[in-house]
């Protein structure tokens, strides 16, 4: 059965895409396999993290939710050398890149119970262990409908109080529709921030769990995207709390 963890996050550019790219490429080294699918149509990424060109996007989620395809037909196997488990693997569900198309799904919308028929369809057809969902920030239809359906619901919050105050109001939502499991993860945590104290502060706040409080990194800045950084760095102290958060997100998705 296919388990699907959703990364979320009330502002932008707080890590969704490089965390969900790093966490679901742990766990396919762990033998498991593994979707991602890129929901934030509007302004999709997370291709660029596995090196996957654009130019060589035929088909994305945009075709699948015109109805121009079957959503299978636009997952993308990606080779990772990294992998060497048997069962593992990786597979990517982009969203597409051309401004026509984008603006096009803006414009018109689409059915987002197509979307969730989607996501069901994906996980029994390629067999996935984990479907990994990166969206969009803040609150709209599709990320309603990913935390809906979500087994594990993952809230990445920078410590800013702009964060803090929109993350209450999406915990408040994700504890309405019922999620089963909710973890945060701290990103960006400034290195001379006292890591213990900020953990046991935001779990006060929301009285949730924080599964993962991740350093703001001088290196992580400097690949900038253009790769999965816990496979470019694999004994750094950031892809040490990849893997620690990889396990919390098995464990609560079991
Ligand atoms: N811990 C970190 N230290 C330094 N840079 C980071 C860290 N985490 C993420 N970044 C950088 O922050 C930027 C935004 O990351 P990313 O694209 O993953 O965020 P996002 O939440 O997916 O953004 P969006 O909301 O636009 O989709 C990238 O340049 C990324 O390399
Ligand atoms: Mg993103």
């Amino acid at each position: 059965m296919t388990r699907i963890v959703s990364l979320h996050s009330y502002r932008g550019g707080t890590g969704k895409s490089n965390l969900t790219a790093n966490l679901a490429a742990n766990i396919a080294m762990r033998g498991k396999r593994v979707g991602i699918i890129d929901t934030d149509i509007q302004s999709p990424g997370i291709h660029i993290l596995f090196n996957l060109d654009a130019a060589k996007i035929n088909r994305s989620l945009n075709d699948y939710l015109w109805r121009r395809c079957a959503i299978a037909d636009t997952a993308y196997h990606l080779p990772m050398p990294e992998i060497t488990a048997a069962d593992g693997a990786i597979y990517l569900i982009p969203s597409s890149m051309n401004a026509g198309e984008i603006a096009k799904i803006l414009r018109e919308g689409y059915d987002v119970g197509l979307l969730n028929d989607g996501l069901q369809e994906l996980g029994q057809h390629l067999d996935l262990d984990y479907l990994f969902i990166d969206t969009h920030p803040g609150l709209n239809e599709e990320t309603l409908l990913s935390i809906a359906i979500s087994d594990v619901f993952v809230l990445i919050i920078r410590p800013d109080q702009q964060d803090f105050q929109g993350s209450a109001v999406t915990i408040e939502i994700a504890r309405k529709l019922q999620v089963a499991q909710l973890l945060i993860i701290i990103n960006k945590a400034i290195p001379a921030m006292d890591f213990a104290h900020l953990k046991k502060t935001v779990e006060d706040t929301f009285d949730a769990t924080v599964a993962g409080v991740f350093p703001l990194s001088e290196e992580m800045l400097m690949l900038g995207s253009r790769g999965v950084f816990s496979l470019r760095y694999p004994d750094h102290p950031w892809t040490r709390e990849v893997e620690r958060v990889a396990s919390r997100i098995v464990a609560a998705a079991k």
